[in-house]
């Protein structure tokens, strides 16, 4: 089944990333030379999705103008006769429809969804959290919606994490079906050392059916007194089920300044600009440290 829209929540605060977080929103940080939002929106589309809608917030516009021609750019790269460039630009906002709501106050990612339900209607969609880079070759949503068709049920995307941080994570409580693939039938965030199921989390990446509204709109604030789109996933993974797949990629905490540093690095050495020479400057670089 085709999955049509996709949800990028990206109004967070980001105070991981102060001071940058002031005035630049993270998602807007580059991965070389392109915003994470980009690759994003670009995984999405790649999955099928051709409506998206990114959630943003106050101090967030830069993420809804990147989205947009830049007509002052155009006519200099016309002057020059640089064609394919204006081509490339253009294709940033060509991919999918991309859409902008406000989430008006912060009180979390399940709230963030929440102000959704009027986009998604009702049909599955793709959740793509704004700080949850995944440099795969396949994209993750198009894994998910695999087993979404072949399992039936909403799907999350998950990694085994060390022990040590599942209490920042979440904890699911998953039993092994296929190779990399799980049947949940509980969840928890952030749980304390007697509450963790497995060191399975979720990181980054859900399709879920719009079931999840009514859930979250009865939600109660959770840890952190945030409303957490884990408390309301555990509704439903203790009433049908989900499937939860071990993702094939590697994923960045984007919102962490060590996420940010790892996914440049990454995505630096196999740039096709600047791949060759970041190589060789990095393999100088290793030998002072
Ligand atoms: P995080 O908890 O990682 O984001 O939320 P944060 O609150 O911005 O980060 P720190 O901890 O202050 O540094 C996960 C995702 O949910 C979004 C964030 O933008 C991020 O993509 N989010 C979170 C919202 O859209 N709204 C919220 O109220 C909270």
């Amino acid at each position: 089944m085709k999955i049509r829209k996709a949800v990028i929540p990206a109004a967070g605060l980001g105070t991981r990333m102060l001071p940058i977080s002031r005035t630049v929103p993270k998602e807007m940080l580059p991965i070389v030379d392109k915003p994470a939002i980009s690759s994003l929106v670009e995984e999405a589309a790649a999955a099928g999705a051709e409506d998206i809608l990114i959630i943003t917030g106050r101090g967030k516009d830069a993420i809804e103008n990147y989205f947009d021609y830049s007509v002052e750019y155009e006519q200099k790269l016309l002057a020059s006769g640089k064609l394919d460039k204006i081509e490339e630009m253009r294709k940033i906002c060509s991919v999918a429809n991309v859409y902008f709501l406000r989430q008006k106050e912060t009180r979390g990612l399940g709230h963030a969804v929440l102000t959704a339900k009027n986009f998604v209607g009702n049909e599955p969609f793709y959740i793509l959290y704004g700080d949850d880079v995944i440099m795969s070759e396949k994209p993750v949503c198009a894994q998910m919606s695999d087993a979404f068709e072949k399992y039936g049920k909403p799907v999350c995307g998950v990694k085994p994490v060390p022990w040590e941080l599942v209490a920042k994570y979440c904890s699911l409580k998953a039993e092994s079906i296929a190779d990399g693939v799980y049947n949940v039938t509980d969840m928890i965030e952030k749980p304390r050392p007697d509450e963790v199921y497995t060191n399975l989390s979720i990181l980054g990446r859900v399709l879920l059916t719009p079931e999840i509204f009514d859930i979250l709109e009865e939600t109660p604030p959770g840890a952190g007194g945030e409303i957490q789109l884990t408390d309301a996933m555990r509704v439903v993974a203790k009433s049908g089920g989900m499937t939860a797949i071990d993702f094939e990629g590697t994923r960045f905490d984007f919102g962490s300044k060590l996420g940010f540093l790892k996914a440049n690095v990454t995505a630096a050495v196999n740039h096709p600009e600047v791949g060759e020479e970041f190589r060789a400057f990095l393999k100088e670089f290793v030998k002072t440290l």
